[in-house]
């Protein structure tokens, strides 16, 4: 049984206060999570408060139903007893930000209890042994960085690296070969929030670049790297106008539509995330309809991780995956439960950090446990490391 939940403010990457939460058990058991934190946020996801009201919230509402109460290792009663303490539908009373540290520093309790790492405690004894490709963001910009690519991500994707290990190495070599063809364009470029470089160019200019040093590491290493794109779309769009905001020219949707299409054709792309709108479930499924046989076209800002946007998109055909982040939901189980709904359909699910990240390890762990293909954990920085190297000691305990 849980005999205390504490919780702090910590630092998050941005420098910003962040909740974390320690979970300590009657038998000794002990875990510890923090919450991320997202820029471009969708505008359906679970409601982040500013840390300290959340800490007080959680306090006077969660804790004493979760002390002496629920068991740490089972993550549903956890996380049922944080929703029914929030009472809420978007967790706007504790904040998703301590309703996720809990859920997670519980799940970690539970583990602990069990002497089982964490992938083990969430997967079980018979989650499969694939071990996800790492999506390593490597130039970017939209709300990630100022006067950088309109487009927020372009990811590394060494779909066929043999090991984790060695597909972490290549994306942190072609982030580094990156910067190599930036020098020698004279381009000087600083880092935006997930540690991709964020320079000044148009996206044409970017797209020249990630494909020239994905080609190049993929020479080097002798597996395939491809790449990929979070548009993070809805941070262009203008609902009024109707239209896509780029820095040199606009898009309608349509003329969306057949851009990123081409863009998938052009570069061969492995992964396509918020193209569109993320009210525009019908662009997704025209493009879906156009590309989805090709690539990965996934909603992240669309689904926000939750079960009943899912449901529509499944229902209208919108894509072919769905990111996933535990924090834009608010619990372990929302995200599984997601995970499992998106299997059921066929759909491929994407384990993700926030561009405001801490320390905190548990989306490894959680890739892991459910056999997802890609994980985007960024490519070079304290915060993405933390769950990159994490990858590298999972893969190498378990083979
Ligand atoms: P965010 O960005 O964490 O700032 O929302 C990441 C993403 O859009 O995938
Ligand atoms: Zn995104």
């Amino acid at each position: 049984r849980i005999t205390d939940v504490r919780l702090r403010e910590v630092l998050d990457s941005r420098g910003n206060p962040t909740v974390e939460a320690d979970v300590l058990t009657e038998s000794g058991g002990f875990g510890r999570a923090a919450a991320p934190s997202g820029a471009s946020t969708g505008e359906y996801e679970a409601i982040e408060r500013p840390a300290g009201e959340a800490i007080a919230a959680a306090r006077e509402t969660a804790v004493p139903r979760l002390v002496g109460e629920a068991f740490a290792g089972n993550q549903r009663e956890v996380d049922g007893i944080l929703r029914a303490a929030d009472g809420t539908d978007d967790f706007s009373e504790i904040g998703a930000n301590s309703a996720v540290a809990i859920s997670m520093a519980a799940a970690k309790a539970g583990a602990d209890v069990l002497g089982a790492p964490l992938f083990q405690h969430l997967g079980g004894t018979f989650r499969g042994d694939n071990f996800p490709v790492p999506l390593g963001n490597v130039v970017g910009g939209g709300e990630h960085a100022a006067d950088a690519t309109d487009i927020q991500e372009f990811l590394s994707a060494p779909v066929g690296a043999p090991s984790v290990a060695e597909a972490v190495f290549a994306n942190a070599a072609v982030h580094a070969e990156v910067s190599e063809l930036l020098h020698e364009r004279d381009v000087a470029a600083g880092k935006g929030d997930e540690g991709a470089w964020a320079p000044s160019i148009d996206d044409a200019e970017a797209f020249d670049i990630v494909d020239e040093a994905v080609s190049t590491i993929e020479d080097e290493v002798g597996f395939e790297i491809r790449f990929g794109l979070d548009v993070a779309a809805a941070e262009m769009y203008d609902d009024d106008a109707g239209v896509y905001e780029y820095s040199n020219t606009t898009r309608d949707t349509d003329e969306q539509i057949a851009y990123v299409a081409d863009l998938v054709e052009e570069y061969d792309l492995v992964y396509v995330e918020d193209p569109l709108d993320e009210n525009d479930y019908e662009g997704f499924a025209k493009l879906t309809e156009k590309v989805g046989d090709r690539t990965l076209v996934c909603g992240d800002d669309l689904f926000v991780t939750n079960t009943e946007r899912l449901a529509e998109g499944i229902e209208q055909g919108a894509a072919n995956s769905i990111l996933i982040k535990p924090n834009q939901i608010g619990t372990l189980t929302d995200a599984f439960d997601a995970i499992e709904l998106a299997r059921a359909n066929g759909y491929e699910s994407i384990v993700s950090h926030r561009s405001g990240e801490t320390e905190d390890t548990t989306i490894a762990h959680l890739a892991v446990a459910t056999d997802v293909p890609f994980i985007k954990t960024g490519a070079v920085g304290g915060e993405r490391t933390a769950k990159l190297n994490e990858l590298i000691r999972i893969a190498d305990d378990a083979t």
